[in-house]
């Protein structure tokens, strides 16, 4: 069925109300699930729904939390969100970042203590949007072997970056470091469907085209990938004295504790740097470069990154964002949720 953005909004925030959320907290929570969906980015969007309504009703998201900030340096800070919803925490926190960078010229701001916050590319926006450089980069719950490894260590921690242009466009990339997310081995399973040989590995730590013998996903890129998920394991968790590596507590386990989740915004305000016009214009020109690029066999264009999302969003925004039925009909169901994923390994199975 096809959504519009405010009714998909209103219809998220309704539920995360019924589950126990505040307002503020679930009007945050609704816009970043919102904003997910209509850039084309259905894994982190309103389809994450019901997890957080059973998790918020269970406890384990903090409804009344009491956060602090605290500047410890001049363009150094920790927010800690008391374990409350990460999203609103997440964008908090990079209002934070901003304010920083607009009068120190870059600011890091450690994020602790929150629950997930969702599709990373939200908080580079708000950035963005201030003519300024955003990265963001968050833990994950382990699923992810180590290179050469048989057994799952790192989550899908991703990383986001974005960088803007003229005229409100920008250029916005946002990652997992795994090759797949989870969603697509279970979209797999459920058709039956074998997956390419380069997603994930069985229990003996070999690749496996069976999705059903899936025991941990691979990194992006092989020591690469795996490269990264190490420096965003150090920057969310490690810097921030928070369990690391294979100690990150999973998103399904125990739906009444919190998770005590970990993310970094970095902000960089080109102000400091250079003129910022000609840095617009350059971020412009190069989005404008690479879409001349002859494009390859197989290809119609090259696009810079983000621009995929950009597209998507034009076209949910003329005809109204693709929604699968069961989330709609859970969303307008007297449901708040159906005990669907506590207890659970860190495959939701
Ligand atoms: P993806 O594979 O769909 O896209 C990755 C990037 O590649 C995007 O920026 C996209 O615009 C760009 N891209 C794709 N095709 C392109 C093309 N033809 N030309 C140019 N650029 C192109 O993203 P992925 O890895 O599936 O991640 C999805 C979301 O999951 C992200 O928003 C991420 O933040 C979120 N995530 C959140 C986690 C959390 O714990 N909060 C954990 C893992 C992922």
């Amino acid at each position: 069925m096809r959504i519009d953005k405010d009714r998909l909004k209103y219809l998220v925030k309704d539920k995360l109300q019924k589950a126990g959320l505040q307002s503020e907290h679930a009007e945050v929570t609704a816009d970043v699930l919102a904003y997910a969906d209509l850039r084309g980015i259905h894994s982190h969007g309103a389809m994450r729904t019901e997890y957080y309504a059973e998790r918020i009703a269970k406890g384990g998201i903090n409804v009344q939390p009491k956060t602090s900030f605290e500047q410890t340096g001049p363009s150094t800070a920790i927010y800690d969100g008391d374990n409350g919803a990460g999203h609103y925490m997440a964008k908090e926190a990079m209002k934070e970042a901003i304010a920083m960078a607009k009068e120190q010229g870059a600011a890091i701001v450690g994020v602790k203590n929150i629950s997930h916050s969702g599709a990373l590319s939200y908080f580079v926006d708000q950035a963005v949007k201030e003519q300024m450089i955003g990265i963001s980069v968050c833990q994950s719950d382990p699923m992810v072997v180590p290179f050469g490894g048989t057994e799952p260590y790192y989550g899908t921690n991703p990383i986001a970056f974005g960088a803007p242009g003229e005229k409100g466009k920008s250029m916005i990339f946002d990652m997992a470091t795994t090759v797949q997310a989870w969603g697509k081995i279970l979209h797999a399973r459920s058709k039956n469907e074998a997956i390419p040989d380069n997603w994930a590995v069985d229990s003996n730590g070999e690749p496996t085209t069976d999705p059903f013998k899936v025991n941990a996903l691979l990194p992006i890129s092989g020591p690469k990938g795996y490269g990264l998920m190490m420096m965003v394991d150090v920057l969310s968790d490690i810097l921030l004295g928070l369990p690391f590596g294979k100690n990150v507590t999973s998103m399904y386990e125990d739906m009444t504790a919190y998770r005590k989740l970990g993310q970094l915004h970095i902000v960089i305000n080109p102000a400091f740097f250079t003129n910022v016009e000609t840095f617009l214009q350059s971020i412009t020109q190069t989005m404008n470069d690479l879409n001349q690029i002859k494009p390859a066999p197989g290809f119609e264009h090259v696009l810079y990154p983000g621009q995929p999302n950009e597209i998507q969003q034009q076209a949910y925004e003329k005809d109204g964002i693709e929604l699968v039925d069961d989330i709609y009909d859970y969303l307008v169901a007297d449901t708040i949720h159906r005990n669907a994923y506590d207890q659970k390994n860190p495959f939701a199975e």
